[in-house]
């Protein structure tokens, strides 16, 4: 059996650099690895809406922002199938099928599901179709046989529902879905980058995203202003590198070519905070080395966005193209299910037979 890839973004806005180290960057090097037989990269909308039914508008505006994202990334249509997940009416119908499968506490247990019911507001009504978006997410997957999903932690509750969805379908119907394993950043830093705020999580609802496609000022003024270690007042104080934004950055993007290139008093990271453990080291020297190294990371993406957006047609011929490809895929898969559940009544030829023979004997008896 193959491996497939399978992951995708919610098009709610562009992408931030929380999403180039959690999935993106991985996305491409697996996809430049050879490794994979199938690559599908999905563009949401679909799972967008379940938030933002009143707001259609946003959702179509960003289809492209995300496009240009991943195409600028270096996702290449010609080794990755790239697709809008609404365009594939055969996620509805096998959603619908898993629906019977799954109850609704199991879904009131899943951790991600129950923080965004709080962040949204939505404890006293939940949109339905909010509330069982893990189980299309499961139909997501396992339309194309994925057999490996790299995503950032935070949806790790959905990849372990849909495994539990599967099984549940391979023991009840005797079907041959296939389990997907969670690829995770290996980078610890990777997995959840906080905000230019510190908080937590790097979200455009939280406006503390650095994005893939803001000018080099932009990242400047950024980076410039982020939240450090808020006792580090004077130089010459001792810092705390856990938890701290910058490093944090710096863990997830720097490596030692960098030092010798921006920063050659220093070897490497560990040496730069035992240094600012120390006390006698400023946040604006360390920022402006990290606004360095990210800015090296950015340019060629905003370059390469900028010539793509040049024709904007051909990006949404590529999404068309893919979505065919990634149609045809979902209606097999969806065809063997059907099979599998027994509700494939026109072709089973034996089933017809079998009625046939039931009614003749009841008239002859
Ligand atoms: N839930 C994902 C997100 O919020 C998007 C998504 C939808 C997805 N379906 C998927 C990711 C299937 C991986 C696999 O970013």
């Amino acid at each position: 059996m193959g491996k497939i890839i399978l992951t995708g973004d919610r098009p709610t806005g562009r992408l931030h650099v929380g999403h180039y180290v959690g999935s993106l960057k991985r996305r491409v090097e697996l996809q430049n690895s050879g490794q994979f037989d199938e690559i599908y990269i999905m563009i949401a909308d679909a799972q967008a809406l379940t938030d933002n039914a009143d707001n259609p508008e946003k959702v179509r505006q960003n289809i492209i922002e995300v496009a240009l994202d991943y195409l600028a990334c270096g996702l290449d249509p010609a080794k990755s199938t790239l697709f809008i997940q609404s365009q594939i009416p055969e996620l509805c119908e096998m959603t619908f099928y898993y629906m019977d499968l799954v109850t609704v506490s199991r879904l009131q247990r899943n951790p991600t599901v129950k923080s965004e019911i709080q962040m949204r507001n939505f404890e006293t009504s939940i949109p339905v179709g909010f509330f069982t978006y893990p189980i299309s997410q499961a139909a997501d997957i396992t339309a194309f046989k994925a057999t490996t999903v790299p995503v950032g932690e935070d949806q790790a509750p959905m990849i372990e529902q849909t495994r539990e969805i599967v099984h549940k379908f391979n023991t009840v119907y005797g079907g041959n879905l296939v389990e997907p394993d969670i690829l995770l950043p290996d980078n610890k830093a990777c997995l959840r980058l906080p905000g230019i705020d510190g908080k937590a999580k790097m979200s455009k609802s939280l406006g503390n995203c650095i994005y893939l496609s803001d000018s080099e000022e932009e990242i400047q003024k950024k980076i410039m202003s982020m939240y450090t270690d808020p006792n580090h007042l004077r130089v010459q104080d001792p810092g705390q590198v856990e938890g701290n934004p910058v490093f944090i950055y710096l863990d997830a993007f720097c490596t030692d070519a960098h030092f010798e290139e921006y920063l050659p008093e220093y070897q490497n990271l560990d040496e730069l905070k035992a240094h600012y453990m120390r006390g006698g080291l400023g946040d604006v020297k360390v920022k402006k080395f990290l606004n360095n190294v990210i800015q090296e990371e950015l340019r060629p993406i905003r370059e390469r966005r900028r010539e793509i957006a040049k024709d904007i047609p051909a990006v949404y011929k590529i999404l068309e193209e893919g979505s065919i490809r990634a149609e045809k895929k979902a209606a097999e898969t969806l065809a063997e299910m059907k099979r599998a559940m027994k509700i494939n009544y026109f072709e089973d030829k034996e089933l017809i037979a079998e009625q046939a023979a039931r009614f003749k004997s009841e008239s002859e008896g």
